[in-house]
């Protein structure tokens, strides 16, 4: 029996390197700026302001004000110590073990915002999905999307809400898609194609994909 089994960490995930992190919080800070600024967006508002109070001046950059600390990362398992469904045989998996303190590039293929996160959307690639849980993408017990359809990097939490919000928000995107409705086409703006797929719920599909590094890695509290 060995020591190790004793600590398992908070989550698994991918941690972006430094430069990495700086420049995915700059893309989404200039994702929040240019949003914000659009007049189809302003239309559409009001789910991001209080009904009582509907004329106050929206600034999504104090809305999106809880930021991850630290570098921002990619969770794969959320193993709360050990107490999570899962986390044991997660953590005992041989790819698991391989992969840890590995680099790999990730891949965003795009923004999205709701009225309570702000992510990026990761398209992992073969040897990634490896270390993609099997139990994390779905919201409904009865839910059948592709493996990694959760993966994503928080980059901000509305006032009240956790991180864990940012990917149940994203496999509500994917439920959207795959029911056919692709959201508005709305426009073309700076850095792709931006969606709109009613309540508050954006997506900016990247016409140039960002490459990200980072580090198989747990985080311990
Ligand atoms: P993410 O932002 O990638 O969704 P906490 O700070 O609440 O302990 O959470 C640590 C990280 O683990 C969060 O950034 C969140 O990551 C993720 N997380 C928290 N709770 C869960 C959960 N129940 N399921 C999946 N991921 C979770």
């Amino acid at each position: 029996p060995s020591l190790e089994k004793d600590f398992l960490p908070v989550y698994y995930g991918w941690f972006l390197s430094k430069k990495s992190s700086e420049n995915l919080r700059k893309t989404g800070q200039a994702f929040l700026d240019e949003l914000g600024s659009l007049k189809v967006f302003k239309k559409e508002s009001k789910y991001f302001l209080p009904a009582e109070d509907p004329k106050v001046k929206l600034d999504l950059t104090s809305y999106f004000a809880k930021r991850p600390p630290g570098v921002l990362h990619c969770t794969t398992k959320f193993t709360d110590f050990g107490k999570a469904m899962g986390a044991d045989e997660y953590a005992q998996q041989e790819v698991v073990k391989a992969s840890y303190g590995k680099a790999f590039t990730l891949t965003i293929s795009a923004l999205f915002l709701t009225t309570k996160t702000a992510g990026a959307r990761v398209e992992l690639s073969e040897q990634e999905l490896l270390l993609w849980p099997g139990d994390v993408d779905k919201i409904l017990p009865t839910d059948n999307l592709p493996k990694g359809s959760r993966a994503h990097i928080t980059l901000g939490c509305a006032s009240g809400i956790d991180p864990v919000q940012t990917g149940i928000d994203l496999l509500e995107f994917v439920k959207l898609e795959k029911a056919g409705n692709k959201g508005d086409d709305i426009e073309e703006v700076g850095g792709g194609k931006l969606q709109y797929f009613g309540n508050g719920m954006w997506m900016l599909l990247l016409s140039k994909k960002i490459e990200v590094k980072a580090l198989f890695s747990g985080y311990y509290g």
